[in-house]
């Protein structure tokens, strides 16, 4: 079988919930990626789907005993050891807090609990579930150990309400499977610093300028590269997309484009990669009233003043050296390309990821260009995780170069 995951060992936990029928669509991408799938269902996944129906489809017996009478050796063992990567779908809350809390009273649990192997959850809950302490406890612990989650999405559940608590479609499972099985801790000891979001700019004590930046592209560029081994700092504007899990990502939150600057240029000198992925304001009210602003005359005129650039200080700051890697982001209505390479020479940096305006912002999918001096490569409609990945790959390249130079 040949595939992404041509002679990988996949083993799929199945939990029991609604979304357990969807884990026969996962295990059948995963087949077709190349995997050789083995699957685990626990005793409240058979009350939703039949081990026949696993059977069937990865040629396989699915496993349910911890004690298999049929089988001499330790199952549990055994099928921990052959996997090379595991997937749990659905993840219900109570198989990751028996996951988190190293609890084995059954085969999916004990083999999760003997796993070397790379872990991904695909949670699938009620909101309530989901946002409960007791959850956010289990998962910042599964995930603080090396585990990846994918999920979960909003939309409607089981129950007809809508929140964040559906397990995510297998096809985008698998695909974060493929990834996992391809990507290496490449950026091990790396110090990345990421900005995101907008910048608010004051104009009195309640109003600002901002702009729709959602900051989701800057907290998938950080996930990324903290799973690729990467020591990351999100200095963020406000954002109200959902942080990211690792904890292990420094966040520091600033509202302005100076304040922001001020946190990047503090922490420049101490980074190998920057990717400035904010949306930064461009100009700023040239006073700020002390006092919330009344209505009265007909016309109100606000003078701005021009906000420094934050890349292109960066890109005149290191000069020469051209450490730290610097990565701009360009939003533009045409000529893609053309305004990313004037921008590249403008702003001194090695690369910048242009995308069209009407692409990108509040969305999960992306289609940009990534710019360098030589090579303009288009990536359309990924996921911005996947981008991400790809963004961190042409990083690399310029630190491969810079570090091979130095
Ligand atoms: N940027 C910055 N500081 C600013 C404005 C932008 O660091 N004050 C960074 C952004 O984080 C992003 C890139 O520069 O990486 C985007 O620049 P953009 O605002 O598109 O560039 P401009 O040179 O202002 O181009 P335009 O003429 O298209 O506005």
């Amino acid at each position: 079988m040949s595939g992404p995951l041509a002679g990988r060992e996949v083993l799929l936990v199945v939990g029991g919930g609604i979304a357990a029928y969807k884990s026969v669509t996962l295990a059948r991408e995963l087949l077709r990626a190349g995997a050789k799938v083995e699957t685990i269902l626990t005793d409240a996944a058979q009350k939703f789907v039949g081990g026949v129906t696993f059977a069937g489809l990865t040629g396989r017996a699915a496993r349910n005993e911890l004690w298999d009478a049929s089988y001499s050796g330790e199952l549990h063992v055994e099928l921990a050891s052959r996997a090379s990567i595991i997937v749990v779908a659905p993840a219900t809350a109570d198989l990751m807090a028996r996951a988190a809390n190293g609890i084995a009273n059954d085969l999916a649990t004990a083999t999760l609990l003997c796993a070397k192997s790379s872990i991904v959850y695909a949670p699938a809950m009620h909101p309530r579930m989901w946002e409960h302490p007791a959850t956010r406890e289990n998962v910042a612990r599964l995930v603080a150990r090396g585990a990846r989650l994918v999920g979960p999405v909003i939309g409607p559940l089981a129950s007809g309400e809508v929140g964040v608590g559906r397990m995510e479609e297998p096809e985008v499972i698998a695909r974060r499977v493929v990834e996992l099985a391809s990507s290496a801790r490449d950026l091990e000891g790396v110090r990345v610093l990421v900005t995101a979001g907008p910048t608010h700019e004051a104009i009195d004590p309640v109003r600002f300028i901002g702009n729709r930046s959602s900051g989701k592209m800057g907290l998938a560029i950080a996930d990324a590269a903290v799973e690729r081994g990467a020591t990351v700092t999100v200095v963020h504007g406000p954002i109200t997309a959902r942080a990211s899990h690792h904890e292990s990502i420094t966040r520091v939150a600033v509202r302005s484009a100076l304040e922001m600057q001020a946190e990047v240029a503090a922490r420049s000198e101490d980074s190998d990669v920057i990717v400035m992925a904010a949306a930064v304001a461009d100009y700023r009210p040239d006073v700020v009233a002390t006092h919330k602003i009344k209505k009265g005359q007909d016309r109100l005129v606000l003078e701005l003043v021009k906000n420094p650039d934050i890349l292109a200080g960066l890109g005149a700051w290191r000069g020469a050296n051209k450490r730290p890697v610097l990565v701009g982001f360009a939003v533009e209505t045409g000529d893609l390309v053309g305004y990313a390479r004037s921008k590249l020479s403008r702003k001194g940096c090695d690369m910048v990821v242009a995308n069209l305006a009407e692409h990108g912002f509040e969305g999960d999918d992306n289609t940009v260009t990534i710019v360098t001096r030589e090579t303009a490569e288009e990536i359309s409609r990924r996921p911005k995780r996947e981008i991400a990945d790809r963004i961190l790959d042409a990083a690399r390249t310029f630190l491969d170069s810079s570090q091979s130079r130095g």
